[in-house]
């Protein structure tokens, strides 16, 4: 079969196209043929191998597995024994091993039926920005206001619809050329961080780009309010924006505020809630650009230029 693989780290140029075997779904796992593959963010960080850290669990010198991607969208063509929930020909969607190929397997327990009312496209987009929006908006209640920070990327287009969704009144923080479709999603305010500093005082700040200092966002919050940051590009090759991340929690215990980092693994009741938002029309995933599974390199250059706008999404 045909994938996207890789053998070192470095630039968008250590992917190419190859040859190499189809894989076999082991104990509990299902094999997909791939219809669509998203390139999230944690994508550039493997193809990079920056942070220095993640190699630790990823492979120091290379990748431990070549092919990349991890959200999918396709077709059932086989289940391993154990399988109970899935058969073939159904249309699921979730986290798998190597999507950028023709083929991918995947644990049963990380997929869900792909809902009717979707392309292919629009699933493989959600499952990694979806549930990591779903877990940092958390519980909310009505009109409490929510400040999105990179309210136009991956994670922030789901992010702006979750909470709106539960009832928040929402502000979004974009670059130039997202408003109009940051409010669409839901948001009351939009603020274009090129032109404005953020300012006012939320209930909850989801801090998911720009590497902010924890000092300003705490400024954002009000009195026992909740701060999750859920990502941010820059800060050194070693640690990446860990820094943040690791003040906060250590800061946590002792200021009146709440201070969560984010790590979220995919779970299956979470992509069945992100079904049932879908289903019901309350969430759309933004798919900003599409890219055939060939141009591959192109699709992880403009990701990790840091302002994507929604999701990109490999068609195959
Ligand atoms: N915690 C987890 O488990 C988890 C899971 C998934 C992703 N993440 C992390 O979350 C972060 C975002 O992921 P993503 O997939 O949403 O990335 P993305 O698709 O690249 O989106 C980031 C967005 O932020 C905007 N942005 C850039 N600089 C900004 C700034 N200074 N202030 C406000 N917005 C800014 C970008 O465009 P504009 O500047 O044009 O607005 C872009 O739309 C990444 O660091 C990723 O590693 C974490």
């Amino acid at each position: 079969m045909k994938a996207i693989v890789q053998h070192r780290y470095g630039t968008a140029d250590v992917l190419h196209v190859a040859e190499i075997d189809r894989p076999e779904p082991r104990e509990g796992e299902v094999l997909i043929r791939v219809r669509a593959a998203g390139v999230d963010r944690g994508v550039v960080h493997l193809v990079t191998g920056l942070p220095y850290l993640l190699r630790l669990g990823f492979g120091l010198r290379g990748p431990r597995t070549p092919v990349r991607g991890m959200d999918v969208a396709g077709v059932v063509e086989a289940v391993g024994p154990g399988v109970t929930r899935f058969r073939p020909g159904e249309e699921v969607f979730g986290i798998c091993k190597g999507s950028f190929a023709e083929y991918a397997t995947a644990r049963q327990d990380r997929l869900a039926a792909k809902p009717a009312n979707l392309s292919f496209e629009e699933a493989a987009a959600v499952p990694v920005s979806g549930t990591t929006a779903l877990q940092g908006v958390g519980t909310l209640q009505q009109d409490q206001r929510v400040l999105v920070i990179g309210a136009g990327g991956g994670v922030g287009t789901f992010a702006v619809q979750v909470a709106r969704a539960a009832g928040a009144r929402v502000t979004g923080v974009c670059g130039p050329g997202k408003a109009d479709l940051v409010r669409s999603l839901g948001a009351e305010q939009v603020v274009d961080y090129t032109r404005q500093e953020v300012e006012g005082r939320y209930d909850v700040v989801l801090d998911i780009a720009g590497n902010r200092p924890l000092s300003r966002l705490r400024r954002l919050l009000v009195p026992g309010g909740r701060l999750e940051i859920m990502g941010g590009e820059g800060g050194g090759r070693l640690t990446g924006g860990m820094h943040r991340q690791l003040g906060a929690m250590l800061l946590s215990p002792f200021v009146r505020e709440r201070l969560h980092m984010l790590v979220s693994p995919v779970r299956e009741d979470d992509l069945r809630r992100l079904a049932g938002l879908l289903e019901s029309g309350q969430m759309k995933p933004v798919v900003g650009r599409t890219y055939p599974l060939d141009e591959a390199p192109d699709a992880v250059r403009y990701v990790a230029g840091n302002h994507a706008l929604g999701k990109v999404v490999l068609t195959l």
